[in-house]
């Protein structure tokens, strides 16, 4: 009874089938059919299935069948939930027991950290007490998410549960995107929007209670919040601050936020049996995969919930699963294989709640982002390689850098928690017990200890807090970081000399993206181009993709693109791509014919105009340079000067700041063309370092835009410490190309 699909369907429209066909004959077979008798005719010969499995496979992999080892098990509680009512559903949480204590323990402090296992209703149920007993009345509920997703999620969840429309009473804030109304009174947003949101407003004075979910992640923006938030306070007694916490680092918290009481959920969670591979794994993305399907044809039913490190690496691992089982044909059970990561839009990752049909399995392939900040019923197995993708500052690149790095003890744990929520559980460590043991970090760095603060400062100095050594941070940045980012900031001349907050530092800090970004959206005013640089700022914030590269259609979608290629580069080609669609009156058929994503471009229209409104309120001119548009290249030079790249003679290109060796993507308008001197966006990683949104630039724009980052060389060789002293006149001096230098003042600085 399995959904036939032919033809060439794309995978996941395949899915798409599946999964609704399936629903729709789950009601009624749910009634009729034997759920064990289902499972017992492939299990009864599985012996032959496994044989078939094997041959399916490729020779080199067969005898790597991961072995498994058990070592330990949790025990904990018992429960079940069944098909209940929302009242009932609610009413069956482990939180609600505990209802009136929490809502006691609110009232009587505040400052309250909160414990308790995943799913134990924290996110969901809290807000809705608070607000049944009176805290939304007059002012809001604020709940922060460190991640986009979580927060469209848990807010769509909880509108449910409230019974209203979603952006009614119950809505969210993230970058870009405010589903919330006069009438919202419980509002679910990312750190991020909390933290610019206390810039404006340092009393919150919309607010009656802050919750700080999922604070063990321990972002930059929480972490920030942290301390923002004690200094509140104090000027608002009445605030309260709830802090709610999946691990053991409440300790730490309580005392941090004033030995506050910490609230702890009793969890009800089933056992956990843990697995650990013999031998270290080669390739953990194929040894997760190989367990998935050895699982999926040897064990009852059961979710399987598999954790990889990001987008790509998930869509293609669907994608051979998918491959390997329609190889495997019609007689093993169907399994409803299904991604989930941030930049999947909202309708697709809603699919993971959907529950499994009789007689299939669902397999999720997610990122950490089903960790702690997703609740999925009915895992009962978890795949977990042991890796995460990390941020942390390259100082060689000059930005933050995501990295595939291990995960730690605690994460460790929290992922095979996740197999036990609805039924006891199994969790299979792609790694070796010792590694385990010797290898990993007990807990996680804190992102502020890892990453560029860059952002953080111009915030905390637009705050009007100038000594950030004696700011109380519950873990400090390194000193150096923290000098590195007022270094930026001073060349981006958000900062004067003493490290004050510039009048231009100040309106920076009050758009929504990263600096060098305002900076170049600033500077663009000046220069009379901001009409273009608004577009191409909006196409890089929006991100999201919007160009469209379907793997049949490859060629055809690059000829399509090369037609907006500019000679400049990749931000003229973005500008070229707006003005092209707003050209066709914002056509859906226009965008399918030039292989572009309608909804994509859809919101970076909506961005544009946000970030507009921004200007407008600061009554910043948007003018149109017309088709002169090198001074919209010199105006991303403005802010973008350190990633700048000049072509190596032997191979790709060097970094201009330490020299590190990057290379053009294939998809830049500039790939195969001579371009000796560029500027970058960003950096991505695959197989290579990668320069991404890249334009030419001529060298002199960058000592015109950072004279105290870049000069020219003198012609006569000076001695090192010489070089130190001697602050040169600047582009005046420019006389070829070959003679300028990264500035020694800068590296003097630096060392
Ligand atoms: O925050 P915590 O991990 O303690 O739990 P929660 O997110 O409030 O989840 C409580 C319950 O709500 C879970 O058991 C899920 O069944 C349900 N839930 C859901 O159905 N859909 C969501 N988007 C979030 C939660
Ligand atoms: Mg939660």
């Amino acid at each position: 009874a399995r959904a036939a699909t032919q033809g060439a369907v794309l995978a996941s429209e395949r899915r798409d089938l599946r999964v609704q066909e399936a629903q729709a004959k789950a009601a009624e077979e749910a009634e009729k059919v034997d759920l064990s008798s289902q499972w017992n005719d492939p299990l009864s010969t599985k012996r032959g299935f496994a044989e078939e499995f094997r041959n399916a496979r490729n020779d080199q992999s067969r005898d790597k069948m991961p072995e498994w080892k058990k070592i330990s098990t949790k025990n904990a509680e018992f429960g079940k939930r069944t098909n209940m009512s929302m009242k009932e559903q609610r009413e069956s949480l482990p939180v609600f027991k505990f209802r009136s204590q929490l809502l006691e323990a609110v009232s009587q402090n505040t400052f309250l950290i909160v414990v308790g296992d995943t799913g134990s209703g924290k996110t969901t149920q809290f807000c809705q007490y608070l607000a049944e007993d009176g805290y939304a009345n007059e002012r809001m509920i604020g709940i922060t998410q460190p991640r986009r997703v979580a927060a469209m999620s848990v807010a769509k969840r909880v509108a449910e549960e409230v019974g209203c429309m979603l952006g009614q009473e119950v809505g969210y804030t993230i970058r870009f995107e405010d589903k919330t109304s006069p009438n919202t009174n419980i509002k679910f947003m990312t750190d991020g929007i909390l933290q610019r949101e206390i810039l404006v407003d340092p009393m919150l004075s919309r607010y009656s209670v802050i919750v700080l979910d999922e604070a063990h992640e321990r972002t930059v923006a929480t972490d920030v919040l942290f301390a923002l938030l004690k200094k509140t306070v104090q000027k608002r007694p009445d605030l309260k601050v709830i802090v709610t916490s999946a691990t053991m680092s409440a300790e730490k918290m309580s005392d941090y936020f004033n030995k506050c009481p910490i609230f702890s959920i009793p969890g009800r969670t089933h056992p956990v049996a843990v697995f650990y591979s013999r031998e270290p794994e080669e390739d953990y993305v194929e040894a997760a995969l190989l367990t998935v399907m050895q699982l999926h044809i040897q064990e009852p039913p059961g979710d399987c919930l598999v954790f990889l490190t990001g987008k790509e690496e998930i869509d293609t691992a669907c994608e051979i699963l998918d491959q390997r089982m329609k190889a495997l044909g019609p007689e093993v059970p169907e399994m409803i294989i299904l991604p989930i990561y941030s930049a999947l839009p909202q309708e697709v990752a809603s699919r993971i709640f959907e529950p499994t049909p009789p007689g299939s399995r669902k397999v999720i392939l997610a990122t950490n982002i089903a960790e702690t900040s997703l609740t999925i019923d009915g895992i009962t197995m978890v795949v977990d390689p042991g890796f995460s993708k990390q941020s942390s500052f390259d100082p060689k690149l000059g930005m933050d850098r995501l990295q595939v790095m291990p995960i730690s003890r605690a994460e460790a744990n929290q992922r095979s928690g996740r197999a036990g929520r609805t039924a006891p559980g199994r969790a299979y460590r792609l790694y070796t017990e010792a590694a385990f043991n010797s290898e990993m970090l007990e807990t996680p760095i804190p992102e502020i200890q890892r990453k560029n603060v860059t952002n953080t400062i111009l915030t905390l100095k637009a705050m009007g807090i100038n000594d950030l050594i004696n700011f109380d941070f519950m873990d400090p940045p390194p000193a150096s970081a923290m000098l590195t980012a007022l270094e930026e900031l001073f060349h981006l001349s958000a900062l004067d000399d003493e490290g004050l907050l510039t009048r231009l530092g100040r309106r920076m800090a009050d758009f929504p993206m990263e600096p060098s970004l305002s900076k170049s959206l600033l500077k663009s005013v000046e220069m009379k181009c901001s009409d273009e640089v608004l577009t191409i700022v909006a196409m890089i914030s929006g991100t999201r993709e919007v160009f469209m590269r379907p793997k049949e259609q490859q060629q055809k979608a690059d000829q399509k693109k090369a037609k907006f290629h500019d000679p400049s580069g990749d931000h003229i080609t973005y500008l070229n791509v707006y003005n092209g669609w707003k050209k066709s009156n914002f056509n859906v058929q226009w965008c399918k014919e030039n292989f572009l994503q309608a909804r994509n471009l859809g919101h970076v229209k909506d961005v544009r105009q946000q970030i507009k409104q921004l200007m407008d309120r600061h009554k910043l001119q948007l003018t149109s340079c017309g088709n002169d548009t090198i001074r919209v290249r010199q105006a991303f030079c403005s802010g973008f000067f350190r990633n700048s790249a000049r072509k190596d003679p032997s191979e790709g290109y060097k970094t201009l700041v330490e020299g590190t060796p990057v290379s053009l993507h294939p998809s830049s308008a500039l790939f195969g063309k001579p371009a000796e001197h560029v500027i970058y966006g960003s950096i991505v990683e695959s197989t290579k370092e990668y320069m991404h949104v890249v334009s030419l630039i001529e060298p002199k724009w960058l000592v015109e835009a950072a004279p105290a980052y870049f000069k020219v060389a003198p012609t006569d060789r000076l001695s090192k410490r010489k070089k130190a002293e001697r602050i040169q006149p600047l582009h005046n001096k420019f006389a070829g190309e070959d003679d300028w230098r990264l500035s020694s003042q800068k590296r003097a600085g630096r060392g």
